[in-house]
C-alpha cells in the first residue's frame, strides 16, 4: 500500500485572539493500569503563561529528558504533527501556526475499501499499523524538519473505531515521550470544521458548519473554540454511508470510495427518472436520516435487475444508463434533504447568533461539486459566505488535526508530555462515541432515537466545566 502525498502553501490564517481564559484541556489522561508519572518540568510560570496551568510542574524523575526547549506560547511560530487514524485513512501532516502547511501524506486503504465494500475494523487497525511509521516519518522528511523542531504533537481521540483511533494515539504519544512534547486530542468533526479557519482568514467565531462524511451528518453553531451548540444530526446513517452502499450496489468502482464513483456517474443519468422520496418532510427540525432512502435506492435496483456483479466498466449501454439514472435520482434527493435542513439551521442559528456570516461546509461529502453548488444557492439566499475547503482538506487528512492542535494549544489546552518509556500496552483514553456540542433544546425531535449508551461528555461540556473550574 503506497502512501500517497500532497503538499500545499497557504499562508492565509488570522493571528489568535485570547479572548478567554487559558486553561487544560486534559484529553489524554491514560486511564492506565499503573498510575504513570507527568515528566514534563515546564519553565516557570512567568516565562510562559501556559505552565502556569500544568498541575505537575515538578520533574518527579531525574532520568526523564531536559524540559523541552520550546514551550509553546500563545504568540509563538508554533509547529504540530497531526495524526489521524480515526477511521480507514492513515494521514499525518506538519502544519505551523502562521497556517503554511509543510507537509502532508495520506495513506488510504483504498483497496481494503474496495475489496470488501466497507471498513472492517480488525483489517483498518491492521493496515494503519503497516503504515504509522512510514507515513509519519514520510511526513517529516518532506517538511524537512525533524521531531526537534516541533512544539507539539496533535492526534485524533474520537469520534471513530477504537482499534484504529489506538493506533494513531500510540504513535503520537511514543513520538511526544520520546521528545518531550506537548500533546493535543482532537476531536475529529472539530477538525473537519475548523480546517475552514486555515483557509478563510475572515472564517471567525460564531459561524455554522455542516459536516457531512462517512459516519457523520452533523448541523451546528460553532459560537467559540471548543463551544458548539448541535442543531441537527442523523438518526440513522450519515450520507456518505448511502453514497458508499449506493455505489457498491450500482458495482462501481469503490477504489477512490463510493461518492466519487456517483458523483461522475449520475453527471450521465436524468436525476428525475426516479422519483425517491426526500427524507424526514414531516420533522421540522434539522435532524438527518439517509436509511430509508438507501432502502428506496436498494428496491430501484432490485426492480430494474441489475448486477453489482456485472461491473459497470462491463454493462451494456442500456444497463450503464439505468445505473447513472438511479446514481443521480440517489444524488439529487440525498443533497435535496440537505438543503432543507440547511435552510432551516440557518432560520435557527440566525435566531442565536444574529452576527453569523459564513456556513462551512466540510467531512469528505464535501468535496462532491454538485453538493457545493446546491449549498451555495441556500447560503447565497440567505445572504451568507459558503466556505468550502479544498477537497484533500475535506476527506480525512492530517491538517486539519494538526491546525486544530493548534488552535487549542494556542488556548492552553494541551496535556504534559507522557512518558517516554510508557508501556505499549496501556488501555488509552479514546472516545469512539463523542458527541462535538450539546443539544439545541428547542430543536429536540421525537424522531431523534440516539444511543446513547457508552457515549463519552461531548467536547463542549468538557470545555465548559473546564472554563468553570478556571473561574
Ligand atoms: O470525512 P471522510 O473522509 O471520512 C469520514 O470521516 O467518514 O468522509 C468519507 C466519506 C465517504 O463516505 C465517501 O464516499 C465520501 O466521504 N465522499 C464523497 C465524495 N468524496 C468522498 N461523497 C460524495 N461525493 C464525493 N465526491
Ligand atoms: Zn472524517
Amino acid at each position: 500500500m503506497a502512501a500517497s502525498s500532497t503538499l500545499s502553501r497557504l499562508n492565509l490564517v488570522p493571528r489568535p485572539s485570547l479572548t478567554y481564559a487559558l486553561t487544560t484541556l486534559r484529553a489524554l489522561k491514560p486511564r492506565c493500569r499503573q498510575q504513570s508519572r507527568p515528566q514534563w518540568a515546564p519553565l516557570s510560570s512567568s516565562s510562559n503563561s501556559f505552565s502556569a496551568h500544568l498541575s505537575t510542574p515538578k520533574n518527579p524523575n531525574p532520568s526523564s529528558p531536559k524540559p523541552h526547549p520550546k514551550i509553546p506560547g500563545p504568540d509563538d511560530d508554533l509547529l504540530v504533527l497531526g495524526i489521524e487514524t480515526s477511521c480507514d485513512d492513515t494521514a499525518a501532516a506538519v502544519v505551523r501556526s502562521s497556517g503554511e502547511i509543510l507537509s502532508q501524506v495520506v495513506s488510504s486503504q483504498a483497496d481494503l475499501l474496495a475489496r470488501y465494500g466497507g471498513v472492517a475494523p480488525k483489517m483498518a487497525e491492521e493496515a494503519h499499523l503497516q503504515v504509522i511509521d512510514k507515513v509519519v516519518q514520510e511526513t517529516l522528511d518532506k517538511a524537512n524538519v525533524s521531531e526537534t523542531d516541533l512544539s507539539a504533537v496533535a492526534v485524533t481521540i474520537g469520534p471513530g473505531l477504537s482499534l484504529c483511533l489506538r493506533v494513531g494515539v500510540r504513535k503520537a504519544r511514543k513520538t511526544a515521550g520520546s521528545f518531550n512534547l506537548p500533546i493535543i486530542g482532537v476531536h475529529h468533526m472539530e477538525a473537519h470544521a475548523l480546517v475552514a479557519r486555515l483557509i478563510e482568514r475572515n472564517l471567525q467565531f460564531p459561524f455554522m458548519a455542516l459536516l457531512i462524511s462517512g459516519g457523520h451528518n452533523l448541523l451546528i453553531l460553532a459560537r467559540d473554540l471548543g463551544q458548539y451548540v448541535q442543531l441537527g444530526t442523523t438518526i440513522d446513517d450519515a450520507i456518505g454511508e448511502a453514497y458508499d452502499k449506493t455505489a457498491k450496489w450500482l458495482g462501481l468502482d469503490m477504489r477512490r470510495s463510493g461518492g466519487p464513483a456517483i458523483e461522475e456517474l449520475a453527471h450521465e443519468g436524468d436525476a428525475e427518472s426516479i422519483k425517491f422520496s426526500i427524507p424526514m418532510k414531516q420533522h421540522k427540525d434539522c435532524n438527518f436520516s439517509y436509511a430509508g432512502l438507501k432502502t428506496q435506492v436498494r428496491l430501484a435496483i432490485e426492480s430494474k435487475h441489475i448486477n453489482a456483479e456485472i461491473p459497470i466498466s462491463c454493462a451494456s449501454s442500456h444497463d450503464r444508463s439505468s445505473r447513472a439514472d438511479i446514481a443521480a435520482s440517489f444524488q439529487r434527493v440525498a443533497v435535496l434533504h440537505l438543503e432543507e435542513r440547511c435552510e432551516r439551521a440557518i432560520e435557527w442559528a440566525l435566531n442565536i447568533e444574529p452576527s453569523i456570516k459564513h456556513l462551512v461546509v466540510a467531512g469528505g461529502v464535501a468535496s462532491n461539486l454538485y453538493v457545493r453548488a446546491r449549498l451555495d444557492q441556500v447560503v447565497k439566499k440567505n445572504n451568507l459566505q459558503l466556505v468550502c475547503p479544498p477537497p484533500n482538506l475535506c476527506t480525512d487528512n492530517g491538517v486539519m488535526v494538526a491546525w486544530t492542535g493548534i488552535e487549542h494549544l494556542r488556548m492552553g489546552r494541551f496535556d504534559p508530555p507522557p512518558p517516554a518509556d510508557e508501556p505499549e500496552d496501556l488501555v488509552y483514553d479514546l472516545r469512539p462515541r463523542w458527541p462535538l456540542g450539546e443539544e439545541y433544546a428547542e430543536g429536540r425531535s421525537e424522531a431523534r432515537s440516539l444511543r446513547r449508551a457508552r457515549m463519552h461528555p461531548s467536547l463542549t461540556s468538557i470545555i465548559q466545566a473546564s472554563l468553570q473550574q478556571q473561574r
